[in-house]
């Protein structure tokens, strides 16, 4: 049986360019930092992949640091906080993924607080709300670019003039709308990336972090990325993910129509073969590749397993402890029922997947349900 992945929001395949690329550059070898001959070449071509990314991303290169994954930049970016030494507030969605989340609840072990913005029932952040947090004990705004989950695209440019309204700084964790919808980092201080969600390796990553923005590093020791992020780079998926950024960027507007077209025939192909269905987010602005369904009848749970027996590879939007499956608690907290918030899976597209993949896998839900 054909096997087909549409779980491209939790990562994503080498596109083939990438994987020869990194056959290619394998052979360098050298340590960026060493003062020799050897490091010097290592060194250039680390510096052009910054100057790649930089100018993909309309930044200047020191902007760009270089890191292991997302959780690792958002992780710093909030955890940098605490060497303020004030105590305060960060706002951020009660969508967040729990890399933000989690980290912004440690905090308050140091006694800062934790403000949540709601989001409406289409995955989308109340601005009017978030406004309503926001003040002058506000450490730290952070509504990412768009969410995981749902696929919806966060109001990030209205959020980012009412940050400098209010002299607030803004982080984005960026990582689902690289290569799918137009990223303006204008007016945000921080935002966050990983390789892996675009045809990139895994533990590869960067952050963005404004010139002149305070940031303390989490990792100290021998100096590099301009000692906001110790520790010897990954030269090689530095490399790749610069040269899948810029693969990506050069068709942005052929590969989004393809994702466009492939979500957009799926949700129709669905809605006509299983009665019932519902999509999150349908009538909001929205990441191309992800469509977060409702299915009637069975959980999101029992739907991925017998899915991955049926060869296609989707994300249930549910967590299951002791046999027991647990509600999606950023659905509850969108207002949907208990049993709405079981039956969620998450289809997520790709660049390597096609159009005959999308027909064949309304088939193969159509049959298990
Ligand atoms: C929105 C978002 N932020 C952060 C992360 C964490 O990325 P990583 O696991 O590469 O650190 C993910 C991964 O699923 C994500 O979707």
């Amino acid at each position: 049986m054909r096997r087909i992945y549409l779980d491209n929001a939790a990562t994503t395949p080498l596109l083939p360019e990438v994987k020869d690329f990194i056959c290619r550059s394998i052979e360098v070898f050298g340590n960026p930092s060493s003062p020799h001959r050897v490091g010097e070449e290592a060194r250039e071509l680390l510096e052009l992949a910054r100057e790649n990314v930089a100018s993909l991303l309309g930044v200047s290169p020191p902007e760009i640091i270089f890191n292991s994954c997302a959780t690792e930049g958002n992780n710093s970016v909030f955890i940098s906080l605490s060497f303020t030494g004030r105590r305060g507030n960060v706002v951020i969605s009660s969508i967040e993924h729990k890399s933000v989340s989690a980290v912004a609840r440690e905090l308050g072990r140091n006694g800062i607080v934790v403000r949540e913005a709601i989001v409406n029932r289409e995955g989308v952040v109340e601005l009017e709300h978030l406004e309503s947090l926001i003040d002058g004990d506000t450490l730290l705004v952070s509504v990412m670019s768009v969410s995981n989950e749902f696929g919806t695209v966060q109001p990030v440019r209205e959020i980012a003039k009412l940050c400098r309204e209010k002299g607030t700084p803004l982080h984005t964790d960026a990582v689902q709308a690289v290569g799918k919808v137009k990223l303006s980092l204008e007016g945000v201080g921080y935002a966050t990336f990983s390789g892996h969600k675009f045809h990139a390796p895994k533990g590869v990553g960067f952050m963005y972090i404004k010139e002149g923005i305070f940031f303390k590093p989490l990792l100290v020791g021998g100096g590099q990325e301009f000692g906001y992020r110790s520790g010897t780079e990954n030269l090689h998926g530095i490399l790749a993910m610069a040269k899948a950024l810029e693969l990506i960027y050069e068709d942005f507007e052929k590969n989004t129509e393809r994702l466009r077209h492939m979500r957009d025939t799926f949700e129709r192909l669905l809605e006509e073969r299983v009665p019932g269905v519902r999509i999150v987010g349908k009538h909001a602005k929205r990441n191309p590749s992800i469509s977060a369904v409702i299915f009637p009848g069975k959980t999101g749970w029992e739907i991925v397993e017998s899915l991955s027996q049926e060869g296609l590879f989707c994300s249930s939007g549910s967590a299951c402890s002791s046999g027991e499956v647990i509600p999606n608690e950023h659905l509850l907290k969108m207002g949907y029922s208990e049993e709405e918030a079981t039956r969620m899976v998450r289809f997520s597209f790709g660049l390597l997947n096609n159009e005959e993949e999308v027909y064949e896998a309304v088939e193969r839900v159509a049959r298990v349900l």
